[in-house]
């Protein structure tokens, strides 16, 4: 990244940033002057559930999941998030502790921003608190549709819906064939289907069994997502 003004923050990467979509230019470069840059190896508790929040994180590269663990012990996987999203906004309003917690799935690079530098921006930019008036909708309408479709889905509708979100969402990313692919455990996808390890890989069997996906260790390859959307809307 080139420098701007002392910081290394180019403002291009600031204007991909779904917070900062159509802000002003003086907007962009006050949020370059004080953001701080931070790297995390991966399997790092960037923050836990019940923390104080001090800031929000912008990544650059990486991936971040954000999770809750209930009473017994079963973690749930909100999302898995990757450049230019941000989280950790949720605790900086209304000066609440945090709602979940953050691990890093890969090598992670975020920029930080305080709370008090987020509100001024909020405050002094319209577009800015607009802009994460929307992202809190689009997650909003992510849940409803989540909790639509693992309410009655079976295991193997369940799972081909987190494989879909994740091919969605850019997280499955082509391999050298172009296909898309999935390179996480068993766990992490029954944490995300709201299921357990044992019932991911039966449900994964099926599906190969239909031949929409083909697995190898810790490599799921989607290798026809729209036999995989036929199937979660029983259409096949
Ligand atoms: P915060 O509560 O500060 O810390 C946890 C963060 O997880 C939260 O802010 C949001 O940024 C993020 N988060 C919580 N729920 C979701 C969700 N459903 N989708 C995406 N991000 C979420």
């Amino acid at each position: 990244m080139q420098t701007t003004g002392g910081n290394d923050v180019t403002l291009e990467f600031l204007k991909s940033v779904p917070l900062f979509k159509d802000a002003p230019a003086r907007a962009l470069e006050l949020a370059a002057s004080v953001l701080t840059r931070r790297e995390f190896p991966p399997q790092t508790t960037v923050f836990q559930e019940g923390d104080a929040g001090e800031a929000l994180y912008i990544i650059v590269s990486g991936l971040v999941k954000l999770s809750k663990v209930d009473l017994g012990g079963h973690e749930k996987t909100l999302a898995l998030l990757q450049s230019p999203e941000f989280f950790g906004e949720m605790a900086l309003i209304g000066n609440a502790s945090r709602s979940a917690t953050a691990l890093t799935l890969a090598p992670t690079e975020a920029l930080l921003l305080y709370a008090d530098d987020f509100k001024r921006l909020m405050e002094s930019f319209p577009t800015v608190s607009l802009n994460l008036t929307a992202t809190l909708a689009e997650r909003l309408r992510g849940m409803d549709d989540e909790a639509q479709i693992l309410s009655y889905k079976d295991a193997q509708g369940r799972v081909a819906y987190v494989l879909l979100r994740l091919h969605e969402t850019g997280v499955a990313e082509p391999d050298e064939h172009g296909v898309p692919q999935v390179l996480l455990t068993h766990q992490e996808l029954a944490s995300l289907a709201g299921t357990s390890r044992e019932t991911v890989t039966r449900a994964l069997k099926a599906l190969e069994g239909e031949g929409v996906i083909r697995t190898r260790t810790r490599e799921i390859l989607l290798t026809d997502p729209e036999g995989l959307a036929e199937i979660l809307h029983e259409i096949r």
